[in-house]
């Protein structure tokens, strides 16, 4: 196995503040980033915001504010949330660093070979930030079904990159999965729109856009703004300045269903147009909805996860993303649904269960055995496969083995009957599945797991709160 890992997520535009649905790329790479370095590899995690493009600069147009002031601002929100919701990243990039941007030149530089010049006739959502086919603009009656808003005209003049040179070695990467696409159901969708995918624009006149990173050698045109945030994986870590061979390729790239497209034409072109080596796994994750709903601000259904965070803490936050939203098919967040798996499976299952065991080891004077077990191969294989929910599905289904055990052999019986024998026996046992579980459980919700490992180390100390007061 190799012992460096690199991990990635999507960066987000600032064009607003972060919602719920953003915790998605973070929970689900943090989760990949804990699980590996619990296996001992040295992992390096990357996170960042997305600064450039049309929607930012408008949106800093339509509040009057400086557009470099206006993505601080937004960016440092971010930050923000992604500190509050315990992700475990090393690096953090933004595309406006003057760094970034000057790496993205020496990129396209790099690329000459794969790029020209050309008139651009068609259509662009701004929502999407992508260039639109006449057919899907057809297909679409000329409305972004994403975005509800129409499609906008463009007669322009741009630079293409000729997706054409890559082809047939990104259709090879994907069959073979060379560059695995997770779900595997996404495979087929990504072949057949890298089949169909034309060249791709990849910078817009400054006439148009002045927000974003200047061509080299004309100043009349700006990088298209996809080019740039997906150059963020590898400028990052120091390319083209740095030899990046001991974390790329990253072992998984997280993104979100609606921009898999990107990570699986764009920018496998542009690695091999670099002479870089593909990601290993791209997981695309699906959406987080409400009441079956897309999350818009228009619909007035966006839940703030500050909001969450705040009334039932980050390991409340983390178990239901991370087990109830589902790590591949869309799921709904709803209120009464936390509320229900908080109440029934944090607070009864398991921080009930971490009381009592605790509290009859300390009354009887048992300490815990300390020796740790292997990880199951079943939950082995399910992190190793990014089956995050179902991984999480396993570890309860043991905790609620666990509570079943303790109600079958009364250890409290036992210690009324004087039975000591059998009463460490019994308990130790439990106490042990408990751990093994805790440590399970540690990628998903570290700081619960960390107080559970700490009230069986050894000598046993009750928690003086329960870890899930029930609400
Ligand atoms: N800036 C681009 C990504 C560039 S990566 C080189 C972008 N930004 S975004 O803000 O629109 O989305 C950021 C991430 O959040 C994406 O992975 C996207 O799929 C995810 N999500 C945005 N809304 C979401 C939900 N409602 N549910 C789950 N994930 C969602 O795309």
């Amino acid at each position: 196995m190799k012992d460096n890992v690199y991990i990635t997520t999507a960066i987000p535009y600032v064009n607003g503040v972060p919602h719920i649905g953003h915790a998605m790329d973070y929970c689900l790479a943090d989760v990949c980033a804990r699980y590996h370095k619990m296996l001992g590899q040295s992992v390096r995690f990357q996170a960042g915001t997305d600064e450039h493009g049309n929607k930012i600069y408008l949106k800093a147009k339509e509040k009057n504010i400086p557009v470099q002031e206006y993505v601080d601002e937004n960016a440092a929100k971010f930050q923000d949330f992604i500190h509050t919701l315990g992700v475990s990243y090393t690096d953090f990039i933004r595309t406006t660093d003057p760094e970034h941007e000057k790496r993205c030149q020496e990129i396209w530089r790099k690329l000459s070979a794969h790029i020209y010049l050309a008139k651009y006739e068609g259509w662009y959502c701004t929502g999407c930030e992508r260039f639109v086919t006449e057919k899907e603009c057809t297909e679409n009656h000329g409305i972004c079904p994403d975005h509800q808003k129409a499609y906008e005209r463009l007669e322009e003049e741009n630079y293409y990159f000729r997706i054409s040179d890559f082809k047939e070695r990104i259709c090879k990467a994907i069959e073979t999965d060379e560059m695995l696409i997770l779900p595997d159901f996404r495979k087929k969708e990504m072949l057949k729109l890298l089949e169909e995918s034309p060249d791709v624009s990849i910078s817009r006149p400054k006439a148009q856009l002045t927000w974003g990173v200047p061509v080299p050698g004309d100043d009349t045109q700006v990088m298209y703004v996809w080019l740039d945030a997906l150059a963020n994986y590898i400028t990052v870590l120091g390319y083209p300045d740095k030899d990046i061979s001991d974390y790329w390729p990253a072992l998984a790239q997280f993104v979100g269903k609606d921009i898999l497209r990107f990570h699986a034409i764009i920018w496998p072109a542009m690695l091999i147009g670099l002479g870089l080596p593909l990601p290993k796994t791209l997981v695309s994750h699906g959406m987080v909805l409400a009441n079956g709903q897309k999350m818009s601000k228009s619909i007035g259904n966006v839940v703030d996860p500050m909001e969450v965070l705040e009334k039932h803490g980050l390991d409340a936050f983390r178990y239901f993303f991370l087990r109830h939203i589902d790590t591949f098919a869309d799921s709904d967040f709803t209120w009464d649904k936390f509320e229900e798996a908080y109440n029934n499976e944090l607070a009864n299952d398991l921080g009930n269960l971490v009381q009592r065991l605790a509290t009859l080891a300390a009354k009887n004077h048992i300490t815990a055995d300390e020796k740790k077990n292997d990880l199951p191969l079943e939950y082995r294989e399910l992190m190793d496969k990014y089956e995050f929910s179902k991984a999480f599905d396993f570890v309860w289904a043991r905790v609620q083995g666990i509570n079943r055990k303790i109600d079958e052999e009364k250890p409290w019986s036992l210690a009324k009957d004087g039975k000591k024998t059998e009463l460490e026996e019994c308990m130790t046992g439990l106490m042990s599945e408990l751990t093994d579980a805790a440590r399970m459980l540690s990628p998903f919700i570290p700081s619960t797991a960390e107080k559970i490992l700490a009230i069986f180390a050894g000598e046993v100390v009750p928690p003086e709160t329960p870890l899930f007061p029930k609400q």
